[in-house]
């Protein structure tokens, strides 16, 4: 119990930041929590520490007031292309391999930098993937990074950097991707800027993998130099929930100090170069340990940008870009059979489906939706929410249609549908879909909170502003922790403060 009182004050509130935010602090950590411990009382206006840590005790410390005293407690330092060796491997092998395998057939790229801070990492992969692929505009690629610190996120959307970010970089890159800002900093350029999406997310408390906030059917998803504030236990149960939210190709980025982490977890190691990355099958994976030693010039003492193959880049027009939804979709046979039986293997699918096997599940429920001559509308949805958790999302459309064929007034399929069409970057088509969901439902805060999120992607701000007060006005019909409807296990309060983080930092 927190008093404030006595001398343990410093292992009552490492005691008490661990339970409500996972943070964790052993004692050879106590001098930094106990500098930024002050740095925090100040900041909540009282003059000593131990005042501070009593007025906790009292209980009146709101949800939001504990994630600034996680914002004071986490470190926001992070720079370009950090961990040389790791973008090293990206570049000469992991994403060369990827897009191998994407090139002729869905070419969409999908990338996660959780606890992207301000917003340096996320930009290294964007620079990288336009390195890369020099018919970028044919593919759909998104990359988004998230972080509970909202100056942090303010900062990476504005996209200016002073020269500490580029710490080990060659000149050629803030050549190339940036513009004099003022007289010391570098404002990224649009091209980059418009590949990258910041979001609030607490890796803690929030749901993930969802549709809803693209946190789905990553191929790399980044957490370095994240995992280590936390105790083991939340470490291990976030990268749990990381396992759900790749693809069976998919990758684990920790940093190198992170490693140990991952013992006896579902996820497997790969070492390639001396460098650990993770994925969930081995067997699909038996790529050699190419040498890829070889310099790399995105850093300083490498090749400058004239010795660099040169890139021809057409400029992503939003309208232009290609999209996989076809024009035809599965048809059901109209002589249905009983959706009776089967119940067990419905049960082991859904199983499947929660501990991120979706490959598995796919497999069960594809027996149960052809058995049952596509009129078994869960095992459809839970179908359509397994490909589309695998990056499938052409099959995922396939599949809601056929749940909505069965059943045509369920708002979560539609719901579903639309945000299928959303991931999927057909954004006239999801709203007209949103809308139909509203058409059904009025009150489904989600589907106002996803209108928003379009209108303000395609720049209609002044729309997008009315979608997010009616969430907001919905939301407060609800308790902080109410799991919304059809939310893939958002909380009211959590949404809450998604949609003030995005209206904050605008
Ligand atoms: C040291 S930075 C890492 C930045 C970048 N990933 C890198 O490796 O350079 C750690 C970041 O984790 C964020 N963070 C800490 N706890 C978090 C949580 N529960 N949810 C989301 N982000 C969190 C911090 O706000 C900070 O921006």
């Amino acid at each position: 119990m927190l008093t404030g009182f006595g001398n343990n004050y410093l292992q009552e509130f490492s005691d008490y930041i661990a339970l409500e935010t996972g943070l964790f602090f052993p004692e050879e950590r106590w001098n930094d929590m106990e500098r930024n411990l002050r740095s925090i009382s100040k900041d909540f206006g009282y003059n000593d520490v131990k005042s501070f840590v009593r007025w906790i005790a009292s209980g009146k410390c709101s949800k939001e007031q504990i994630e600034i005293m996680a914002h004071h407690l986490t470190v926001g330092e992070t720079y370009f292309f950090r961990e040389k060796n790791c973008f090293e491997i990206l570049r000469k092998q992991l994403i060369p391999e990827l897009i191998k395998l994407r090139e002729n057939n869905i070419r969409t790229i999908r990338i996660w930098s959780a606890g992207c801070c301000t917003g340096e990492e996320a930009y290294s992969v964007a620079i990288l993937l336009k390195e890369l692929i020099p018919d970028i505009h044919r593919w759909s690629i998104s990359i988004l990074g998230t972080d509970l610190n909202t100056k942090f996120l303010k900062k990476a959307e504005r996209g200016i950097y002073s020269v500490w970010s580029f710490r080990e970089n060659s000149d050629w890159i803030q050549e190339k991707y940036f513009k004099k800002h003022g007289h010391n900093e570098f404002e990224i350029i649009p091209a980059i800027r418009n590949m990258v999406k910041f979001s609030y997310l607490n890796l803690v408390e929030d749901a993930f993998p969802s549709l809803l906030t693209g946190t789905h059917s990553i191929d790399f998803l980044f957490c370095r130099n994240v995992l280590m504030y936390f105790s083991n236990e939340t470490a291990r149960k976030i990268i749990n929930r990381f396992y759900k939210s790749i693809t069976d190709e998919g990758w684990l980025l920790l940093s190198s100090v992170e490693t140990n982490i991952i013992r006896d977890m579902q996820l497997n190691a790969v070492m390639i170069s001396g460098q650990t990355f993770y994925r969930k099958n081995l067997e699909k994976y038996h790529a050699a340990d190419s040498n890829v030693a070889e310099s790399f010039p995105f850093y300083t003492d490498e090749a400058k940008v004239d010795e660099l193959p040169v890139f021809h880049f057409i400029e992503e027009a939003k309208d232009n870009v290609e999209t996989i939804i076809p024009e035809g979709i599965v048809h059901a046979k109209k002589e249905a059979v009983p959706v009776d039986g089967d119940k067990e293997l419905y049960r082991e699918a859904t199983e499947d489906f929660e501990q991120g096997n979706y490959g598995k599940a796919i497999e069960k429920l594809q027996t149960l939706v052809s058995k049952n001559h596509g009129r078994n509308a869960a095992a459809a949805m839970l179908l359509a929410k397994s490909y589309a958790n695998q990056g499938n999302l052409l099959e995922a459309y396939n599949m809601i249609e056929l749940a909505l064929k069965t059943d045509r007034t369920n708002v979560e399929y539609h719901f579903y549908h639309a945000t299928i069409l959303q991931a999927a970057g057909k954004m006239t088509e999801a709203l007209e879909s949103f809308r139909k969901v509203l058409f059904l439902d009025h009150d489904l805060v989600v589907a106002h909170f996803a209108i928003a999120s379009i209108l303000q992607n395609i720049g209609k701000q002044k729309e997008a502003q009315k979608y997010y007060n009616n969430s907001l006005s919905l939301l407060e019909k609800y308790d902080d922790d109410d799991v919304l409807t059809a939310s893939e296990g958002i909380t009211a309060g959590r949404l809450k403060k998604i949609i003030l983080a995005v209206n904050h930092h605008k």
